[in-house]
């Protein structure tokens, strides 16, 4: 399973790749808006500090022609970028024609499998299926990412399924459950993966102990 970052703060894609785990980041008009910095600005600055990466920059009209031209805008951007798309009906239009001309999309704000399925016939690079927006309101939004994963691959569609509005460990682990292709998460959950009590515990004593021999990984420096 690959691992995005859901964020646009360009230091914390900096850290992120520097631990040589993620595959790619996720940007939406929130957390675009949050840097207080520009839109091409941003999105440049984390194709530079993530070599690779998929980058994902959203669209904001919601009418197709004005669709459509954003798009092609933001793709002349950088080869990393993917024009991400909300679930909406010129949205699926605009990714089949983006499909068309070999621009990769993503399909977000998508809650359900039949969504999910018109994403994936539009030859969506990724589908964003959110999680904890549906958690949020009691429900369980990973049945949706299991379904729709379920569905991709019975039916050989292309598109990978990417867990979005990820909000705890968790949500990681039950994606990787349900063999989702991607999970996206902010860096503050990412940094959560790491840690375990135990690991903590372990590790102080090792070193306690290893110190308490006076013990050395190198030989002693041979004086002459
Ligand atoms: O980028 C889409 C998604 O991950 C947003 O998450 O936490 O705002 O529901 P959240």
């Amino acid at each position: 399973m690959k691992l995005f970052l859901d964020t646009g703060d360009v230091e914390e894609v900096r850290r992120a790749a520097g631990w040589g785990v993620i595959d790619g980041v996720t940007t939406n008009p929130t957390l675009i808006a949050k840097t207080g910095r520009g839109f091409r600005e941003t999105v440049l600055a984390i194709c530079e500090a993530c070599p690779g990466g998929a980058i994902s920059a959203e669209v904001v009209a919601t009418e197709f022609d004005a669709m459509l031209k954003e798009a092609l805008e933001i793709a002349s951007w950088h080869e990393q970028i993917v024009v991400k798309v909300p679930m909406i009906e010129p949205g699926i239009r605009l990714v089949a024609q983006l499909t068309d001309r070999g621009i990769r999309t993503n399909v977000t704000l998508v809650f359900s499998v039949s969504q999910a399925l018109l994403a994936a016939k539009a030859g969506a690079t990724y589908i964003s299926n959110f999680v904890g927006r549906v958690d949020d309101f009691s429900g369980d939004g990973m049945e949706a990412v299991a379904s729709t994963v379920e569905m991709v691959e019975a039916h050989g569609f292309e598109s990978e399924v990417l867990v979005a509005s990820v909000r705890h460990p968790q949500h990681v682990v039950q994606a990787l459950a349900c063999r989702a292709h991607v999970a996206t998460m902010p860096y503050a959950v990412l940094a959560q993966l790491f840690k375990h009590p135990l690991t903590d515990i372990g590790l102080e004593r090792f070193l306690k102990d290893w110190e308490g021999a006076g013990l050395s990984i190198f030989p002693p420096k041979v004086t002459a």
